[in-house]
């Protein structure tokens, strides 16, 4: 494990956006696991900043993300597909037929997951999977449970994952209660996994996901087994860790 420490959320998404920018410059059709939440909005920021600089080409990229709300359409602004769409996807050269994501509207569980599944291994796998740190520990929405879920499936969203998350809706009944997410075998999976945490609400839960027992009451905490974790932390999320 490799923990990237920065000063401030600002610099944390620039040396986050740094190594995906080197994973898409080294391999031009590198399979992206890519999140959503607030903590990577910088590095979306930071990567539209370099495509528009001639910097990145994203043109043979494909990506797959973590998760979707059930039951939001594409078009919904709270739908994750709108939030990748309106916060990189549409600022970048990267060809739609190349972004994956679930699918909201599909009420068939089982078939929504075997598509996904499907579709991480026809692309291979994930050479660099981007994580955001829930809360509670969850990565993807692999909330805390008695087992590890290996692969895609529609989880029922904690109670403290639902209160989180409303602060993007107008209010807490809107919130979606289920979710589809990639499970933590596809996650684990993945060649390569980039970990974002900001701010002091994420300190004490950082701390025992990388160095608290590995448990699926805190799922983030199997990363520790990853070979190739790289962890990008501001200073107040690392100040129980330093
Ligand atoms: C989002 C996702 C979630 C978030 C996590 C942290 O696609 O999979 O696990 O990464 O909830 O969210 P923020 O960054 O909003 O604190």
């Amino acid at each position: 494990m490799k923990i990237i420490y920065a000063n401030d959320y600002q610099t944390m998404s620039r040396k986050a956006a740094n190594i995906l920018s080197a994973q898409v410059i080294l391999n031009p059709k590198s399979v992206l696991g890519l999140a959503t939440g607030s903590t990577p909005l910088g590095i979306y920021q930071q990567l539209i900043e370099w495509y528009k600089k001639g910097d990145i080409d994203f043109s043979q990229v494909k990506t797959v993300n973590l998760d979707e709300y059930c039951g939001l359409s594409r078009e919904n602004e709270q739908s994750y597909y709108y939030y990748m769409y309106h916060n990189f996807f549409k600022y970048i050269n990267i060809q739609l037929k190349n972004v994956h994501i679930p699918n909201g509207l599909e009420k068939d569980v089982e078939k929504e997951c075997k598509r996904y599944n499907n579709i991480i291994k026809s692309l291979g796998g994930i050479d660099l999977q981007l994580l955001g740190l829930g809360h509670n520990g969850h990565i993807g929405f692999n909330e805390p449970n008695e087992a590890f879920e290996k692969e895609t499936h529609c989880v029922k969203l904690a109670e403290e994952t639902i209160k989180a998350n409303s602060r993007f809706f107008s209010s807490l009944e809107e919130v979606p209660t289920h979710a589809y997410t990639m499970g933590i075998k596809s996650i684990m999976q993945a060649k390569k996994i980039l970990l974002i945490a900001s701010g002091e609400e994420k300190s004490e839960i950082l701390y025992q996901a990388l160095f608290g027992p590995i448990s699926p009451q805190v799922p983030a905490s199997i990363l520790q087994l990853h070979n190739d974790l790289i962890v990008v932390a501001d200073e107040p999320a690392l100040s129980v860790i330093a």
